[in-house]
């Protein structure tokens, strides 16, 4: 039988059972220790000097959080790509806060900031300033234009765990930035995120914010403790990672050398075979200073779904990142500019199986799926 290929996978082995068997065996099942532990080993791992880092349960709670914590409400404007994950879309909404549409760069699939500029007004609180996958923003005009405008910036890094941009790690440079953890994602925690922000103050009113308010201080907790008697001063969720998590992800990021290099290696492989296709678009990246997240190519429009179907056939499942959030019936009539680069880009992006250590016999079957279909095409 041929064997399914999903497009993600995630790298678990005997040592993430290991370190989630070993985490249920210490008993102390909520935040405690292990997210000490997690938050520790990242700081580590990203080389963190001036910056401080929080875990919490999702990307999206970091991106909610990001919100909350540079006062985003009612009346206030967030410019995010509406070529972006629901995720930041619905955490401006749960704020209280307007969505603005933003066009995106034709080579990076990234928010162009020249477009963003234009959208800024008096309102403008923040840009979401979004990497979308191998392809990392100009995250030196955002700051510029964060500095001009006196507006912040959250760095939506969900895709870029692992990635340098102009020789620093992706989490060290940003005013805000966040990763996620999710099943598919680089690493995982299962679900999970982190939030790394600019002062010890910010890091602690998210200690208490992800926390459901409580000013429980983080240091109790990292010894499987808890304080039982503390004041509440502001808003909060229950966003805080669990140990069950953590430890897996402790053990996730010993393997980051390692996922790196595999996915380098397949996305190489692939816009080398791929991008001799005539009717395929690959994307513009050496894939040398990323961890790519995912791998995607371009296809006419017309061609997207029956190269997906062909691709079905032959036991090769595709994904689409994303659908634009201005065609979502809750967006829709959202403020935007023109996203003439988003819908083109939308109709005919495609992504294809990405997984750590992915076998050989996989990355070619795929190029020969989308080799077969083009010379089909071509007959
Ligand atoms: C760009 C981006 N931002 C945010 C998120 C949300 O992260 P999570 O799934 O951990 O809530 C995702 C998840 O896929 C994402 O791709």
């Amino acid at each position: 039988m041929m064997q399914e290929i999903p497009v993600f996978k995630p790298l678990i082995t005997e040592q993430e059972i290991d370190a989630a068997t070993e985490s249920l065996r210490v008993g102390w099942l909520g935040m405690g220790a292990a997210v000490g532990d997690f938050e520790q080993h990242l700081s580590e791992y990203l080389g963190l000097q001036d910056r401080y880092l929080v875990a919490v349960s999702t990307g999206h709670a970091a991106l909610h959080l990001a919100l909350m914590l540079i006062d985003a409400g009612s009346g206030d404007e967030i410019i995010t790509p509406s070529f972006n994950n629901i995720a930041d879309f619905q955490a401006i909404l749960a704020v209280g806060a307007t969505p603005v549409f933003c066009d995106i760069d034709e080579q990076t699939l990234c928010i162009d900031l020249n477009k963003a500029e234009a959208l800024i007004t008096s309102r403008t609180k923040a840009i979401i300033v979004m990497d979308y996958d191998c392809c990392l923003a100009d995250h030196d005009q955002a700051a510029r234009l964060a500095e001009h405008y006196g507006i912040r910036i959250i760095h939506d890094a969900a895709h870029s765990f692992g990635s340098v941009y102009k020789g620093r790690k992706v989490g060290t440079f940003s005013d805000l930035c966040m990763f996620s953890f999710d099943p598919v994602k680089t690493i995982t925690t299962i679900d999970g995120g982190a939030l790394i922000v600019r002062s010890e103050a910010e890091q602690r009113a998210l200690h208490e914010m992800r926390l459901i308010g409580m000013g429980q201080p983080a240091a109790v907790m990292y010894e499987n403790k808890r304080a039982w008697t503390y004041d509440v001063q502001r808003l909060g969720f229950r966003y805080h990672l669990a140990n069950l998590h953590a430890a897996i992800g402790v053990a996730q990021l010993s393997k980051m050398p390692t996922i790196t290099a595999s996915r380098q290696q397949v996305c190489k492989r692939y816009n080398e075979y791929l991008g001799r296709i005539p009717q395929v678009q690959v994307p513009q990246a050496d894939f040398n200073d990323v961890t790519p997240f995912l791998y995607y190519i371009r296809v006419a429009a017309v061609h997207r779904q029956p190269l997906r179907d062909h691709m079905k056939a032959a036991g090769i499942d595709t994904g689409i990142h994303w659908q634009p959030g201005h065609h979502f019936t809750l967006l829709k009539d959202m403020p935007k500019g023109c996203l003439a680069v988003t819908e083109r880009i939308a109709a005919e992006i495609l992504s294809l199986p990405l997984h750590s250590m992915m076998s050989e016999q996989y990355v070619q079957r795929i190029i020969e799926s989308v080799t077969q279909y083009f010379e089909a095409v071509n007959d």
